[in-house]
């Protein structure tokens, strides 16, 4: 692969793991940090450190930011340096953010992608991470080489807020299962089962269920909402004895009363005999 000069502004757990992914395959690395000591071990390296932001955005064409928050980044990219560079923001950031810095970055005569990225700093570079770019698919082809070396590079759209918003949804279905997952570990708990006990049973009933996602999917998307699996009425049934047993084993049911109350409006507008993924819909309460 041809070597590439890339910047990476923000050095912290993130940053510098992209930086250490492009120096390890050869690239020109330039960096800068805000905390100019957190270079050294980069520059130990090969990484050339800039005296600041301005400079080391001048140094490369690609230009990969990785702050804390958009709005770290709005300040440090309000410069005519952008001219004619590529902007990869990996900030973690809304999609009305990152339409925004798009606009920011492209008045400035700079191309933009917003990134979103699909691991922790282990796995850069490594299998298993994934990062989705949306924004200016030129861009994008032109340096697919080098993001690859990151992680999977995906293009999800030429919107750049498409890629924030799935970076959310997944990080959604994440932080639901980890819900699910530290409910049921503290109702196993209250037995004396260790967590390492029931790990192996919840994981495999996970695995099971999730199989199940492709056709909940495909009959959403359908409008098909009958079912002969199971319907909403038997789940919405069951919760007032889940909510029950869980208090009387000691376990706070927090995490399980959105889910009774989504079932109970269900069943109160009269979906009680749908298919679950019924309560899609009803989620959806228009852009706001
Ligand atoms: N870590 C992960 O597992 C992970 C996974 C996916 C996505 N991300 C996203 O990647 C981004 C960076 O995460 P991280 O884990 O690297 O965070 P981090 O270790 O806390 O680093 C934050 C970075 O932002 C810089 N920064 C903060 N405030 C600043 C300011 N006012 N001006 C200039 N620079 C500023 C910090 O500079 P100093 O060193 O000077 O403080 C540092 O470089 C976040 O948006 C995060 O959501 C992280």
């Amino acid at each position: 692969m041809q070597k590439t000069s890339v910047t990476v502004l923000g050095l912290g757990l993130m940053g510098t793991a992209l930086a250490e992914a492009l120096l390890a395959e050869g690239h020109a690395v330039t960096v800068w940090n805000r905390s100019a000591a957190k270079a050294a071990p980069l520059v130990a390296k090969g990484a050339v450190q800039a005296s600041d932001a301005g400079a080391a955005i001048e140094a490369s064409e690609l230009v990969i930011v990785c702050l804390s928050v958009y709005a770290n980044a709005e300040e440090i990219l309000a410069t005519d340096a952008l001219a004619g560079r590529t902007v990869v923001q990996l900030t973690s950031g809304s999609p009305d953010q990152a339409r925004a810095m798009a606009g920011l970055v492209t008045g400035r005569g700079a191309r933009y992608l917003d990134g979103g990225i699909m691991a922790v700093p282990q796995m850069i570079g490594g299998p298993g991470a994934l990062i989705l770019y949306s924004g200016d698919e030129d861009a994008f082809t032109r340096h697919k080489d080098v993001l690859a070396v990151l992680a999977e590079a995906r293009h999800v759209g030429a919107d750049p807020g498409l890629a924030p918003l799935l970076d959310f949804a997944l990080l959604d279905a994440m932080y639901g299962m980890y819900a699910g997952f530290y409910h049921a570990l503290a109702l196993a708990r209250s037995e004396g089962i260790t967590a390492s006990a029931f790990a192996p049973m919840v994981t495999d009933w996970m695995a099971a269920m999730m199989r199940s996602f492709p056709e909940q999917a495909r009959a959403l998307d359908a409008g098909e909402f009958g079912t002969h699996v199971s319907s909403v009425a038997t789940s919405q049934v069951a919760f007032p004895t889940l909510i029950e047993t869980s208090v009387r084993q000691g376990v706070d049911p927090a995490l399980l009363l959105p889910m009774r109350d989504l079932l109970d409006r269900a069943v109160a507008e009269g979906h009680g005999a749908d298919a679950l993924q019924r309560l899609v819909p009803l989620l959806e309460t228009g852009k706001g």
